[in-house]
Parts: C-alpha cells; sequence; structure tokens
C-alpha cells in the first residue's frame, strides 16, 4: 500500500535479531531529514558503519527513493523507510540513536539564527516523537540553529518527562573538522595528525576554537591565529557562498555527523575512552548549554570536561561567545515555554 509505505529491506529483522542475540554489535539508528543535503550522504555512510544493524530513514517527502537506493549496498545493515508525521513513531520505536538533520539550510546572507522560525517547530515535532517512541535513544541533534535547537529538545523531553542531559548531544563535530583542516594547512600537516578543541556553541563568534590547545602541540603567529579563528567560525559561511543559493555544507557535514554518530556507538559498544567536542547541558560555565569535550560512555555522556588553560587572545573570545550563546539558549527555551 504505497499511501502507507514502510519499506523493508535485505534480508528482514529475524536474521539482525540472531546476530545481535549472537553478541556481536549492532545498533538501531533512525535518521530523521534522511532525504535532504545531509541525510542521503549520511544515510550512505550509516549503511557502511558496521556498528549499524538497523537504519530507519526518515522524511517527509522522497524516502521511497533514497531507501530503495541505499538498500542495494551489499553491507549488513537493514534499511527500512518512513515517509510523513504518520509514519514517526514507527521510525523511532526501539531505536539506539536518533540523527536529526531535518530542517532549513542557509542561504547566502542569512544567519543561522534566521533558520530559527521554521527549524524550532520542525525540531519539537521530531523530539516529541522521540520522548514518546524511544526516551532512551542517544540524540544527536545537527539541524540549526545548534544553540537553540539543543535546548529545545531539552525543554520539550523536560515537559514529556524523559529528559535525560547526558543523551541529549548538539553536532560540532563539523567545528573540529574544518579547525583539524585549516589548522593542518598552515603547519603543513596531514590532518589526520591534527587535534583542535572547538568549544562554545555552533554559529559565528560563539565556535571557539583553542588553537593554544592544537596537538601536536604547536605554535601559531598572532597572525595566524587571528585568520585560522575567523576562517573556522565563518567555515559554514563559506561554504554557504561558494554554493550561492544552493544550501550549505552537506558532505563534509556528513561524514562530520558521521565521525561523531560512530564514536557514540563505538562508546555505546563499551569502548573506554570515546571523547569528542559536543554542545551538551553543561556546568563547564555559567552558561546551562555550552561545547566542550566530553566523554561518551554506555550511558551518554559520562563527564564533561573543563576548558583547560586559555590564553588572553581565548578569553576574549569567550567572553564574546557567552554573551551570544546565552541570547540563543534563552530564545531555544522561550519557544517551549511559552
Ligand atoms: P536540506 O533542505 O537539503 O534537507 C533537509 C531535509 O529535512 C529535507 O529532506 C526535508 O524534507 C527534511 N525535513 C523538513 N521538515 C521535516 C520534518 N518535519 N521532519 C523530517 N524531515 C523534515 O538541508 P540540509 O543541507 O540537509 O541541512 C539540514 C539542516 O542541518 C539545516 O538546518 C542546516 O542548517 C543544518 N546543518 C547543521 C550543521 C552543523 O554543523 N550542525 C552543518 C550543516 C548543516
Ligand atoms: C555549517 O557550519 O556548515 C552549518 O552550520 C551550515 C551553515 O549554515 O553554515
Amino acid at each position: 500500500n504505497p499511501s502507507n509505505l514502510q519499506m523493508e529491506e535485505n534480508s528482514g529483522l529475524s536474521r539482525v535479531n540472531c546476530r545481535a542475540k549472537g553478541g556481536s554489535p549492532g545498533f538501531k539508528v533512525a535518521i530523521l531529514g534522511a532525504a535532504g543535503g545531509i541525510g542521503q550522504p549520511l544515510a550512505m555512510l550509516m549503511k557502511m558503519n558496521p556498528l549499524v544493524s538497523v537504519l530507519h530513514l526518515y522524511d517527509v517527502v522522497n524516502t521511497p527513493g533514497v531507501t530503495a537506493d541505499i538498500s542495494h549496498m551489499d553491507t549488513g545493515a537493514v534499511v527500512r523507510g518512513f515517509l510523513g508525521q504518520q509514519q514517526l513513531g514507527d521510525a523511532l520505536t526501539g531505536m539506539d540513536l536518533v540523527i536529526i538533520p531535518a530542517g532549513v539550510p542557509r542561504k547566502p546572507g542569512m544567519t543561522r539564527d534566521d533558520l530559527f522560525n521554521i527549524n524550532a517547530g520542525i525540531v519539537r515535532t521530531l523530539c516529541e516523537g522521540i520522548a514518546k517512541c524511544c526516551p532512551k535513544a542517544i540524540v544527536n541533534l545537527i539541524s540549526n540553529p545548534v544553540n537553540s535547537t539543543v535546548p529545545i529538545a531539552a525543554e520539550v523531553f523536560k515537559k514529556a518527562g524523559s529528559y535525560d542531559p547526558r543523551r541529549l548531544l548538539g553536532v560540532t563535530m563539523l567545528d573540529v573538522v574544518r579547525a583539524n583542516t585549516f589548522a593542518a594547512e598552515v603547519l603543513g600537516l596531514d590532518p589526520r595528525a591534527v587535534d583542535v578543541p572547538v568549544v562554545g556553541g555552533h554559529a559565528g563568534v560563539t565556535i571557539l576554537p583553542l588553537l593554544s590547545q592544537a596537538k601536536p602541540s604547536c605554535s601559531f603567529t598572532p597572525k595566524e591565529v587571528d585568520d585560522l579563528t575567523d576562517r573556522i567560525q565563518n567555515g559554514g559561511t563559506e561554504v554557504v557562498e561558494a554554493k550561492a543559493g544552493a544550501g550549505s555544507a552537506t558532505l563534509s557535514m556528513a561524514y562530520a555527523a558521521v565521525k561523531f554518530a560512530d564514536a557514540c556507538l563505538r562508546a555505546l559498544r563499551g569502548d573506554a575512552g570515546v571523547v569528542e567536542c559536543a554542545y551538551v547541558a553543561s556546568e563547564v560555565t555559567e552558561l546551562p548549554f555550552f561545547a566542550s569535550k566530553v566523554r561518551i560512555g554506555r550511558t551518554g555522556i559520562e563527564e564533561i570536561y573543563a576548558l583547560g588553560p586559555l590564553n588572553e587572545y581565548e578569553r576574549v573570545g569567550l567572553e564574546k561567545a557567552k554573551k551570544e550563546l546565552a541570547a540563543s539558549i534563552q530564545k531555544g527555551v522561550a519557544f517551549v515555554r511559552k
């Protein structure tokens, strides 16, 4: 029945259950917004992840085609597609990890906050579904403005009585990916060898790269620090302008989302020492949400690390970041409480 589309591809659930019972890892992952610019390559990369046994693809348009296409890949995960809000519950039931790239992207001249009016409502509806159907799932929230959508998700979960701050993570991995790439360019190193923590939030001055803590330990000139900080803070805008109206970062974001989701799944499996930057409920500053390094484990976030020593440049940046972040958090909270 095409009006009640629910595709099940590959071998069916029984074999998956056997495998899971056999003790080999296999997690159930849903992507909400799976037919979009990020969603499609993200779905492809998650289908390639050996830690995924079941992959649910949900969107309000085009999931039949994306699901049929992805399902032909000869990897282990069973793929099912879900179309439209009446199938949201089925898409979410039983999921271990929910990744949310649903919502509209920027066009040149817009800030991420300009997306609030449309995306806030989308995130609220999707999170109401999560609270109802998979309240124990880990949530990776990508939809912008992340600085406000994560507080929105937290408020929705609180209202539903299911809020566990350890399980809600705003995805800022793309800022780290960019920081590593751009710093490596300056240092003449392989980006895979570089690790730059990025803290704060995910918009403009709230994106605070801590270049003084870059690994391997290195020193930048003041001009290099200025240029690098500016490029990392405006990396998203660089892509939006280059795409000239056709959207924002999708491919690098899908890469970053998979890197982050894979870290969450390894942590759920029980791997030790899984540490990534993410935007989470936090006491690292006086703000209720802040991005910093977090250690993820079987129950979600198990430890949030302090910022460590900052230099004067970073201390000034932190004050600017906190001012903007406070307003964005407040806006998100007010949207649900109003
Ligand atoms: P897109 O327009 O290509 O795709 C968005 C998808 O969401 C579409 O398929 C659309 O149908 C779907 N959608 C809309 N409303 C929905 C709903 N109610 N339920 C489920 N799906 C719904 O956009 P994109 O380029 O994939 O970007 C998606 C979001 O991710 C944007 O808000 C963008 O700003 C954000 N983003 C965040 C980061 C980050 O670092 N966190 C990076 C890049 C983009
Ligand atoms: C990004 O950093 O690329 C995303 O937040 C998308 C955007 O609007 O810049």
